[in-house]
Parts: structure tokens; C-alpha cells; sequence
């Protein structure tokens, strides 16, 4: 496995030390905390380094877009991780039952992010979130506003497009559905989408943005930041696909939008316990929220905090109340469902 490492190297021995204890004021200095991210190590790089220039606390962090969970436990009790940081609902859930995580008692954590936020049990933690919105031709789309419901509707027959259903992302929205209005009224709704559909599934976020610029179909599934990131990055392409389409978003009836989080865990055997919990506690200090969601156009998990000028040109994000630890435990039936009415095929 390649990982990319940033911030200073990555020792090792760190793990076998079994070291706490900064005996002299020499060795405060030497002071870490060990990272491990599925996330791109740019969206992180101002907040670490700002975290270093508080505290003194040294990051190391590793990158790898997979596996890191299952590494950590086979790492076991020398794992040298502190933190794992990582999106998804999905994947949080997973290192919860992997068993490599440890619970978090912090007051300043509980007050930072709302309850829905985070693991009841205190497992996990949001950062950021993102919306399940809807990408909808400027041209032939007059709608400006929608519910997830509404996505059955014969009226878009032929009309939509979306990744995979079996991707964590829309599964998180399935299993949504699922806590919504339960397991009998979700597999009609997903039989009416996928009697929507103008092709068969697939591609990422922004092919669909793709396809809706290209006419293959008028509206489709994405989670808001890939429209930030094709308006403001280097593909000329890509800009365009976002010029093609606007952002809807979408809720539940009786309800609001579908949100997952991006989050961090404290890992089970943490070397580094106190650093660990110093670097979680002032991800969500205002300054840092500001930064972390800005750069990867997510919306800050702590209430208050100023969203990117684009992301805010969306509309008012008005988050469905139920958990997302709901959503991750209905996780398992969504899968089933999508894959019992044939949803990919
Ligand atoms: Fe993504």
C-alpha cells in the first residue's frame, strides 16, 4: 500500500516506545500526534499546521484512500494512530465495529457539535457536513425546490441520472428513506427512481453533472462540494458541467436535507491519548471549522460558522433532524434493498 505522508515523518518507533511521559522540556518539544486519513492531505495542511503553532504538538500524518481501518487493526495494540479521520457515516461505522476505536468524553466536543452529529456512544465525531442535493438542468429544469420523494415521480421518466446506488453515499441516503418511512415504502420509492433513470448508474458525482451538461438526462443525485470543486478548480471541462446544472436542495417531506459528516475517531490503543483528544477538541474551534469546511466546500458541523460564498448561493441548509448514527444502522437493509430491486442493473 502507498501512502503519501505529510507534515514530518512518520516514525514508527514511536509506537513501540510505549512512551508517554515528556520528561524534560527538551523533550516537550518533541511532543506529536499521529494522523490517519482517507482524506486529501491539502484539505487538512492549514489546520494542522496552525494546530502545531498552538499547541507545540507535532502531527504526523498518514494518507492512504484505503484500508486504514483494517490497518489499524492489524496493527493492533502497536498501532501508532491517534486519531483516524475519514467521511462517510459508512466508514466510521466501520471502524466502530472493527473494534479500533475508543469512546470520547469531552466536554468541549459536545458542545461544539449538535447531538445528530455524532456516535451516541461517543465513538465518533463529525467535522463537516455534506448535503445529498440534487444536480438539475439550468436550461430544462424550471423546479427550485424538491423533495427526495419527488425523485419517484413519473414525470422525471427517463430524465435522471446517478452513481451507484450501492455507493456509500447513496445507500446513506436509502438508508435515510429507511428511518424515514420504513423498509416497504423505500423499495417503492427506489422502484420509481430507478424507473426514472435515462441510463444505467454510473460514474462518480460530477458525471452526472457530466451527463446533465452533455443532455443525457435533466437531473441526478451529488453531494454539494463536487460543484465547488469543478467551478473553482483546473478542469476546464469540469466547469462547464458545473456552469450546465444548479443545485437543488432537496428534502424529505415533513422534513429536512439528508446530510452525512465527515469525521474523526480516537483510536483504540491512541499512544497518544491527551494529544489525540487536544487535536479532535480544536477541530471544531471556530477558526478551524471556518477553514476546514471552506477548502473542501462542506458545511461546518459547529452551528454558527460562516459557509463558503458558493455553497451558501445554494439556499439555506436546513438538516433533517434524525441521527446519522440512524442512518449508519439501517446502513445494511439499504444495500439489500437496492440490490433486491435491481437498482444497479
Ligand atoms: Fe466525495
Amino acid at each position: 500500500m502507498a501512502h503519501k505522508m505529510i507534515g514530518r515523518r512518520f516514525v514508527l518507533g514511536l509506537a513501540l516506545a510505549g512512551t508517554v511521559a515528556a520528561v524534560a522540556p527538551a523533550a516537550a518539544a518533541e511532543e506529536v500526534v499521529n494522523v490517519y486519513t482517507n482524506r486529501e492531505p491539502g484539505l487538512y495542511s492549514a489546520t494542522l499546521d496552525e494546530f502545531t503553532a498552538k499547541t507545540g504538538i507535532k502531527v504526523n500524518a498518514i494518507f492512504s484512500e484505503q484500508g486504514l481501518a483494517e490497518r489499524i487493526r492489524a496493527e493492533g495494540e502497536n498501532s501508532p494512530a491517534d486519531v483516524l479521520i475519514t467521511v462517510d457515516i459508512g466508514r466510521l461505522e466501520e471502524a466502530v465495529d472493527l473494534g479500533i476505536t475508543q469512546p470520547v468524553q469531552s466536554e468541549a466536543l459536545e458542545s461544539a457539535i449538535p447531538a445528530q452529529f455524532r456516535d451516541p456512544k461517543d465513538h465518533w465525531f463529525g467535522l463537516s457536513l455534506r448535503a445529498r442535493t440534487v444536480y438539475a438542468s439550468k436550461d430544462r429544469v424550471k423546479e427550485n425546490a424538491l423533495t427526495y420523494e419527488d425523485l419517484a415521480d413519473p414525470k422525471w421518466k427517463g430524465r435522471l441520472c446517478t452513481r451507484s446506488f450501492q455507493h456509500q453515499y447513496n445507500i446513506a441516503l436509502v438508508a435515510a428513506m429507511i428511518v424515514k418511512h420504513g423498509e416497504a415504502k423505500t423499495e417503492e420509492w427506489l422502484k420509481g427512481v430507478k424507473a426514472n433513470l435515462a441510463k444505467k448508474p454510473s460514474g462518480g458525482d460530477r458525471d452526472v453533472a457530466k451527463d446533465i451538461a452533455a443532455g443525457a438526462c435533466d437531473i441526478g443525485l451529488g453531494n454539494q462540494y463536487y460543484v465547488g470543486l469543478m467551478t473553482n478548480g483546473k478542469n476546464e471541462d469540469q466547469k462547464k458541467w458545473a456552469e450546465a446544472i444548479k443545485v437543488i436542495l432537496p428534502t424529505f417531506k415533513d422534513g429536512g436535507t439528508h446530510i452525512n459528516v465527515s469525521g474523526i475517531v480516537m483510536a483504540k490503543n491512541a499512544p497518544h491519548r491527551e494529544n489525540a483528544l487536544k487535536l479532535m477538541e480544536f477541530m471544531v474551534t471556530p477558526d478551524a471549522q471556518r477553514v476546514f469546511a471552506n477548502v473542501n466546500y462542506e458545511y461546518p458541523v459547529r452551528p454558527g460558522i460562516e459557509i463558503n460564498p458558493l455553497v451558501k448561493s445554494f439556499g439555506e441548509l436546513k438538516p433533517d433532524a434524525m441521527l446519522v448514527a440512524d442512518v449508519g444502522k439501517a446502513r445494511a437493509k439499504a444495500s439489500e434493498l437496492v440490490d433486491r430491486v435491481g437498482f444497479d442493473r
